[in-house]
């Protein structure tokens, strides 16, 4: 079904995430849904959006502070609002928003802790308005193809699933330079970024996560490693630091035009640094996590993320009771220190346009079988264009992830979390009754 009557958005958290919104409700998606307003605690981030807005040739919409956000839904009659801000405010915008009647689009992860699933899940169920995850690895072509062969039972009963997640030395420090390095921001790297794996196995073999456990550490990131490991540079931010101009791990925002718009121009209203040194104090969250779970259907995972690698990409097998599905997926085959005609800014991740996936099939007693999938262009191996199409444009596909598919990626992490604190497995049920948290 395709729905053409316009719907009225506002996008709450209007910074580096939340362009691609801005873009497709003033370009691509113009038909679908129309801009009403922007909401942020930063005036200079939104009026960088608004600049957005009248580049597409249209008027620039109301600006609204955070604590004006409820105002914002009735002046503007509000039909959907998407939230893009910092992770650990998602809750206090998605509850408020359905609260007014509006429906949400959130960017994972849906929330970063109990209280706020449970606050969530209660006004959901008081308002009957609809939750939406931005899980857009989900539209990626590959992995809409990996989840077709597992439900036609290419690999037969799902026994276990292997996945090995790398991010690289521009991606993965990313994290640690700016608000995701405070697990209370963020609810680190196993909710802010394995939500998106754990939602893609839930999502591929159908299943809910029933026990975890999980190791974790601060490895290669922050002060003392980065003393230990020899690779520490002796400054607070890479803006105007003599020290990071030869660190291969600073961000230089002064590079970008957009970069400095965004955040070196607006720091003087909320002091957001975007640039903090990968090796200076403050870290709280982990680089290097295993994690175990076992799942409703009985099939197990073994998942591995490491934020320090010198390659970004991911392997994936899926072992069932017929055969295993593998996949290898490679995002950048190395990361190159310094500028680059594609990537001008130092310490920016560059855009990923050269990915290359291998999908294979391995049925018992049968030859490999090589199984050729288109990956998509833009952003997320073309995921984040079909996301948009779909969500946008309110298409019925089936894969539209709710504020279940939120919840359940999020309880991974969180019990994940709750492990790595305990040393011991997490059981999700007592997780939820508050037992192991
Ligand atoms: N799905 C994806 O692939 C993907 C990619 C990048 C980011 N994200 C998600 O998008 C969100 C934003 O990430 P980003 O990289 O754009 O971060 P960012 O730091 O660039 O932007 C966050 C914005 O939130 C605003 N903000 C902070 N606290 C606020 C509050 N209490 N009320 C209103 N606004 C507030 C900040 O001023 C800033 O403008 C995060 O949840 C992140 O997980 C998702």
């Amino acid at each position: 079904m395709n729905h053409t009557t316009q719907r009225r958005y506002a996008i709450v958290g209007t910074g580096s995430r939340a362009r691609m919104y801005t873009r497709a409700l003033t370009g691509a998606h113009r038909r679908h849904g129309v801009l009403v307003a922007l909401c942020d605690t930063n005036a200079t981030r939104m009026a960088v959006h608004n600049r957005i807005v009248a580049e597409a040739g249209l008027d620039p919409v109301p600006a609204y502070p955070a604590d004006a956000f409820a105002r914002m839904l009735t002046e503007q009659a509000v039909d959907e609002v998407i939230v893009c801000t910092v992770d650990h405010t998602h809750a206090d915008y998605i509850v408020a928003a359905l609260e007014h009647g509006a429906d949400v689009v959130t960017e994972k992860p849906m929330t970063t802790d109990l209280d706020g699933l449970g606050r969530i899940e209660r006004a959901r169920e008081r308002t009957g308005g609809r939750v939406t995850v931005g899980f857009n690895y989900r539209y990626n072509p590959v992995h809409r193809r990996v989840r077709e062969l597992i439900a036609q039972g290419a690999v037969g009963e799902v026994g276990s699933v292997h996945f090995e997640w790398m991010l690289d030395l521009r991606h993965g420090a990313d994290y640690f330079r700016r608000w995701h390095r405070d697990k209370a921001n963020s609810g680190g790297l196993l909710v802010h970024k394995a939500s998106h794996h754990f939602d893609l196995v839930n999502w591929w073999i159908g299943a809910r996560p029933e026990e975890v456990y999980a190791s974790g550490r601060l490895f290669f990131y922050g002060e003392e490693n980065g003393r230990r490991h020899g690779v520490a540079a002796d400054y607070e931010r890479g803006h105007g630091a003599a020290a990071a101009d030869a660190d291969p791990f600073a961000l230089h925002l002064a590079d970008s035009p957009d970069l400095s718009a965004l955040y070196l121009e607006a720091e003087h209203e909320d002091g957001y640094r975007r640039d903090l040194n990968v090796f200076g104090p403050g870290i709280t969250i982990e680089d290097d996590m295993s994690v175990l779970v076992r799942y409703d259907t009985g099939a197990r995972l073994s998942y591995h993320l490491t934020a320090y690698a010198p390659w970004e990409g991911y392997r994936l097998a899926v072992t069932g009771s017929r055969g295993r599905l593998e996949l290898d997926m490679v995002e950048f085959d190395r990361t190159v220190a310094g500028p680059t005609e594609e990537n001008p800014v130092r310490g920016m991740p560059a855009p990923k346009e050269d990915t290359t996936s291998r999908l294979v099939l391995r049925r018992h007693w049968s030859a490999p079988e090589e199984i050729e999938v288109e990956v998509g262009g833009g952003g997320h191996g073309g995921g984040d264009t079909a996301m948009l199409d779909a969500l946008l444009g309110r298409l019925d596909d089936g894969i539209r992830p709710d504020h279940a598919d939120g919840g359940n990626a999020l309880l991974t992490g969180l019990a994940a979390n709750a492990s790595m604190a305990s040393g011991a497995p997490v059981r999700v049920a007592d997780l939820l009754a508050g037992k192991g948290a």
